[in-house]
């Protein structure tokens, strides 16, 4: 299963693990990274120095590469982009920010770079940055999220029609199949967010990983376009939201009932209630909380009856 994102990376399989904020530490990237795929830590939730920590475990853990996401909206960026070239991190993939910010930069340190858009445009100005691939995520996925509302399905081949360097897709792929989909449609491999939340070594807590494997069809939903766009489950806090938008809310208003650590108090100290639940629609078909080894094992071997199939019609 040899292509550009293979190679770019070094990597066996075309499948990258999201980084994902109070999901996705030191355990869930080295495993992913030990059985084939290319694993992210997710420094979005994690002081400067926790992230160095994260960084020394996974280089321990695993000889294979792994990456670091970096959300450029939150704060300490300066020092988390230190961190990692001091630790010899080898790829980035940049999120929820100008793609020209730190590109060139983190490449004169021979870091590979990618970012991740939701949009056209914004995968061309990724591009135009320099940046050494481009992740472009569809509205179904779960987190923050572009304000188009274009989902996987349209945007990864209007995204291919005009980028020239390598594409990942993102949002709603959680099997062989939806892998093989998204590649069809135009993309070099696929990153998958909320099938690892519901993995053996997300760091996420059981409570939320246990609701992840409960959720059906319909039970997230796209919310605080104002502030960030964010998708959620359903729960006490995200019907407070929309309670709160029947009153016509000022952004202030929006942001003073978000509060502080509401995605902390959900995903990770797991108050089911009153915290900020962020999973993508293909939650619906998450059954059950696995070793990542066997999810990636479960995908890849699906992917290629799949791809058998479709070749037989
Ligand atoms: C719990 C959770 C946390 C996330 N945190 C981040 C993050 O810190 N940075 C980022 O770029 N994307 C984040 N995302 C988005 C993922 O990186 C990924 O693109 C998305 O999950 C893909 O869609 P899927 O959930 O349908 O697989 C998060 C997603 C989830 C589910």
């Amino acid at each position: 299963m040899q292509n550009r994102i293979t190679e770019l990376f070094n990597i066996k399989y075309p499948l990258i693990q999201a980084g994902m904020i109070w999901a996705s530490g030191w355990k869930l990237a080295s495993a992913v990274s030990n059985n084939g795929g290319l694993g992210i830590i997710g420094a979005g939730s994690m002081y400067p120095e926790i992230l160095r920590v994260h960084i020394q475990k996974c280089k321990k853990a695993t000889d294979k590469p792994f990456a670091v996401n970096v959300p450029m909206l939150y704060p300490d960026i300066d020092k988390i982009i230190e961190i990692i070239i001091e630790e010899g991190v080898q790829i980035v993939f940049t999120s929820a920010g100008n793609p020209k910010t730190w590109t060139k930069h983190l490449q004169s340190h021979g870091i590979k770079v990618v970012h991740v858009v939701s949009s056209v445009k914004f995968a061309l100005k990724s591009q135009e940055a320099g940046v050494d691939a481009v992740v472009a995520e569809g509205f179904e996925a779960g987190g923050h999220n572009g304000r188009e509302e274009t989902t996987t399905f349209t945007l990864i081949p209007m995204v291919k029609e005009q980028l020239d360097i390598p594409l990942i897709a993102a949002g709603g792929i959680a099997t062989g199949r939806g892998m093989l989909a998204a590649m069809v449609l135009g993309a070099d491999a696929v990153q998958i967010g909320s099938r690892f939340v519901a993995s053996s070594e997300a760091s996420s807590h059981q409570n939320f990983k246990n609701k992840v494997v409960e959720a059906k069809e319909g039970d997230t939903q796209l919310t605080l376009k104002e502030l960030a766009p964010v998708r959620m489950l359903k729960n006490k806090f995200f019907n407070q939201i929309q309670n709160l938008y029947q009153t016509a809310p000022t952004k202030e208003e929006l942001i003073s009932l978000l509060g502080r650590a509401r995605a902390k108090k959900g995903m990770f100290e797991g108050d089911m209630e009153d915290g900020e639940l962020e999973i993508g629609q293909i939650s619906g078909l998450i059954h059950e909380i696995k070793p990542a080894a066997d999810i990636i094992q479960e995908i890849i071997s699906e992917f290629e009856i799949a791809k058998q199939e479709v070749a037989n019609f």
